[in-house]
């Protein structure tokens, strides 16, 4: 019995961060960033970081239980054959995005990003929430590219 629950609830554990940690990104970028351009442009920048610094502490907890039960899923319905096929093209896809999050959020944004972030948002304000508001955009075009591969991954489409 609990053996059969062990599955289900790894999968909803991963499917429920991977909501929060995509909506919070989604968020950021289609209601946060946007909305500082009604600041003044030099109080946009130090508004968007300390807005990110609440949400980056989720984002790494949420981003680390993402990757810890599907290393898990991965093990338990061994799935590691398939990685670098055309086959598991959805499991690489996802593999490669997670590992992009957490050299962003644990390697550049505490080495460099968050300085290099003050020091041109003093300067340009509105240059550096437009260049924000791109990057914020990509990320989330290629997270809703990797959850529909998943969905259909799983369902043994590819
Ligand atoms: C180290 C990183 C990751 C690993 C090892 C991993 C592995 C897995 C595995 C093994 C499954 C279950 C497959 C099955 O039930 O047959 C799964 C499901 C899923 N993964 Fe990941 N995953 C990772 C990261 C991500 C990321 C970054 C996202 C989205 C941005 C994501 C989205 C999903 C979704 C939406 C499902 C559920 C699909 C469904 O049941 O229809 N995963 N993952």
């Amino acid at each position: 019995m609990t053996s059969l629950l062990i599955l289900p609830l790894l999968l909803a554990v991963h499917v429920l961060s991977v909501i929060l940690w995509i909506g919070g990104l989604a968020f950021v970028t289609t209601v946060v960033l946007p909305a500082l351009a009604r600041l003044p442009a030099a109080r946009r920048i130090p508004a968007f970081l300390e807005i990110e610094r609440r949400f980056g502490l989720q984002a790494r907890v949420l981003v680390l239980v993402v990757g810890a039960s599907g290393a898990d899923m991965l093990a338990r319905l061994r799935l590691a054959r398939l990685l670098g096929t055309v086959h598991g093209l959805w499991l690489d896809g996802m593999i490669t995005f997670w590992a992009l999050f957490m050299l962003l959020l644990f390697v550049l944004e505490p080495a460099v990003l968050h300085r290099r972030l003050r020091e041109r948002g003093t300067r340009d304000g509105e240059a550096t929430r437009v260049m924000l508001l791109r990057g914020h955009a990509v990320l989330l075009i290629l997270a809703l590219i990797v959850v529909t591969a998943a969905v259909f991954g799983v369902q043994g489409v590819g």
